[in-house]
């Protein structure tokens, strides 16, 4: 997978990408991340990037021309052209499964009070929003991409099924997790982690996620896969699933009934 990078601020990612799990994908040649800097393709002796608004109002706004030629010399394939912005579609696991399946990706990091509409028009195929608030640029939201992304891919990470049963992947968030000691400051890990029977171990794996869940994201309930026994134990905790979004036959240790 390659990443082209355009941002005015290519500093930025010289050290939050040169560690742990994506640094060794770049090793291994998994991924590879090409960092192009916006002002080698401003034309005035100034690398002027950005400009007044039409029309007036507050911030600049970041020109088309650089931004446009920058992109026509990092590919010319046909690849998805990300531009992140607040204004854009939310980042979620299933655009990042989406964009994990493209061989490239551009990703054009906005800055400034935003970026002229010609590019998000004529050049950006994806205007993508990391969440619901304003960050100061787009350097960040492009980082959280490539991570994202990066531990899709076949071999990145070390076991498949750590990233099949991602919190969110499933549907649910994860249930906790803990490891040695078996009890430290007087805080055990509960009993059943500790039973070796498999079956009670994935039910309470199962109910926590389902928990935790409806905790902090109840909306992700009605369109997570549930079991009848996942609805009872969830109406249990004083939860109303809706009808709609029902889903049987996961496996038999889920499945009570
Ligand atoms: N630029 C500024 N805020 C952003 C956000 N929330 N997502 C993507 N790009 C951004």
């Amino acid at each position: 997978m390659r990443f082209h990078v355009l941002t005015l601020f290519p500093e930025a990612f010289a050290q939050p990408l040169q560690f742990s799990i994506v640094a060794r994908a770049v090793q291994r040649g998994q991924i590879n991340i090409d960092v192009a800097d916006i002002r080698d393709y401003t034309h005035d002796a100034h690398g002027t990037a950005d400009d007044y608004q039409f029309g007036g109002g507050h911030g600049m706004v970041m020109k088309p021309e650089p931004v446009f030629e920058a992109a026509e010399a990092a590919e010319r394939a046909q690849i998805p052209v990300i531009l992140t912005t607040p204004q854009g579609e939310l980042l979620t696991q299933k655009l990042v499964e989406e964009l994990a399946s493209s061989p490239a990706i551009a990703i054009i990091c906005g800055h400034y009070a935003g970026v002229d509409e010609r590019i998000a028009e004529g050049l950006a195929t994806r205007p993508v929003s990391i969440g619901d608030y304003v960050l100061t640029g787009g350097e960040l939201p492009a980082m959280i991409i490539i991570d994202a992304v990066t531990r899709l891919l076949p071999g990145v990470v070390g076991s498949p099924e750590s990233v099949a049963g991602d919190s969110i992947t499933t549907g649910l968030l994860q249930h906790p997790l803990y490891t040695r000691p078996a009890e430290f400051r007087g805080m055990t890990v509960p009993e059943v982690l500790l039973s070796g029977h498999h079956a009670e171990i994935d039910r309470w794996r199962r109910r926590k996620s389902l928990e935790r869940t409806l905790e902090h994201r109840p909306d992700l309930l009605s369109t997570a896969s549930l079991t009848n026994d996942d609805r009872r134990y969830l109406a249990g905790l004083g939860y109303a699933p809706p009808d709609a979004g029902q889903v049987e036959g996961r496996g038999a240790d889920h499945a009570q009934d």
